[in-house]
């Protein structure tokens, strides 16, 4: 088993990861001392597979659990849903020092985590992502949240998980689609902080796509290390935090002007990073070799690489960039980079340069 620690003083915890974790799962909560009664969240695709395995888990280490079953996607991330485990965790009658076990991909974690956070003004809770995007990203760092009408994530909070257990065994069963969008996430983590894991990824890509359980252990661990430090250094995303943000800004806005439906989150990024590379080819020195390697490696792993916008998909994709709750004074500030592994946050970008990238004008030479 590997171990990763978020370091947080008195709210820093485990991220644990290997295969058969969910068995552990009533065992890992008996060390945290926390009440007897509990809920796990999941969603109805996941529930199914792996409801019973926490349960019984949970319930052979002397915990009370029951089980909450919202519906599968990102439609679940809602206040309505909200409100309904709400009276469901009433109903059951947990109390302050209960706890509530999230069992899912990033959906059910950032809706757990926020119901978690809210009710009884705040009860512990545990994370077991089953997303490969989950494990390595949405699981840990503590933002949880649901979607508004107006956009993704607009109410929430920072609030940090007791434990992380990303049981590798899960992602078996992870359709290849939703794989891969979580392999957006793990390239990222090359590009902004680790030439070294970038590399491994171009040399064990086709290890990582049958889901090898050493690469996969490797990779999954790699990758919550960085973004434990990045997170132990800037919680609440006052710097250093917005490094993650590489190829998002491009990235959420594609997601916002295709209506959350056409591209996956990891797809949309993996467009969004692309754009980022050649945006940092023209402006912040990153070599044309280093741009080409960033753009192959997408390509590779099956992701979308480049994206075709008409005149109105472009003034709408230029309009949710101005509205991304990260911009603030109307300014947009990219993530650019350097070199692979090396990224600058905070970076402005003229709106003509962008339109060079989208119209193809401004290419990395092959
Ligand atoms: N909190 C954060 O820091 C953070 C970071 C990144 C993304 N997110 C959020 O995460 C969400 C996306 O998460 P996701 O990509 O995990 O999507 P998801 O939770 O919707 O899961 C994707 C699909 O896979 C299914 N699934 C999950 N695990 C499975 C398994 N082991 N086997 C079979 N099917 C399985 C789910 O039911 C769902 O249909 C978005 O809402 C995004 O905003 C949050
Ligand atoms: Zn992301």
């Amino acid at each position: 088993m590997r171990t990763v620690s978020v370091q947080l003083g008195n709210r820093s915890y485990a991220i644990k990861i290997a295969p058969g974790l969910l068995d552990q799962l009533g065992r890992e909560c008996a060390r945290l001392k926390l009440g007897a009664r509990c809920a796990i969240i999941t969603d109805t695709n996941v529930g199914k597979r792996y409801a019973k395995a926490a349960f019984n888990s949970l319930a052979t280490a002397g915990f009370s659990p029951s089980l909450i079953v919202v519906p599968a996607g990102e439609t679940a991330k809602s206040l309505k849903t909200v409100q309904t485990c709400y009276d469901l965790l009433a109903e059951h009658r947990l109390e302050r020092k209960s706890f509530i076990v999230a069992l899912g991909g990033g959906v059910v974690g950032d809706l757990a985590g926020f119901v978690a956070a809210t009710y009884l003004r705040g009860v512990a809770f545990v994370q077991v992502p089953t997303t490969l995007l989950a494990q390595v990203d949405s699981s840990v760092g503590g933002k949880v949240g649901v979607n508004l009408k107006a956009g993704k994530n607009l109410v929430g909070a920072f609030y940090q998980p007791r434990l992380v257990l990303c049981d590798l065994d899960t992602l078996d069963t992870l359709p290849v689609r939703e794989f891969r969008t979580g392999l957006a996430e793990v390239i990222k983590y090359g590009i902004i902080s680790d030439a070294k894991l970038f590399a491994r990824l171009e040399r064990d890509l086709p290890k990582l796509l049958w889901r090898e359980s050493k690469t996969l252990a490797d990779v999954v661990a790699r990758c919550c290390e960085i973004k434990a430090e990045v997170v132990g250094q800037d919680e609440t995303e006052g710097g250093l935090r917005a490094i993650l943000n590489f190829g998002h800004t491009i990235g959420h806005a594609l997601e916002n002007i295709s209506g959350y439906g056409k591209y996956l989150h990891g797809e949309a990024i993996s467009i969004g990073q692309i754009i980022a590379a050649k945006l940092s080819f023209a402006l912040t020195g990153l070599s044309g070799r280093d741009g080409g390697r960033i753009r192959d490696l997408f390509k590779r792993a099956g992701l979308p690489y480049y994206v075709k916008l008409n005149a109105l998909q472009r003034k709408k994709l230029f309009a949710a960039m101005r509205h991304d709750k990260k911009v603030s004074g109307g300014e947009i500030k990219f993530v650019l980079a350097k070199r692979i592994g090396k990224v600058i946050w905070g970076q402005r970008v003229p709106d003509e340069i962008i339109h060079q990238v989208l119209d193809f004008r401004l290419l990395i030479p092959d």
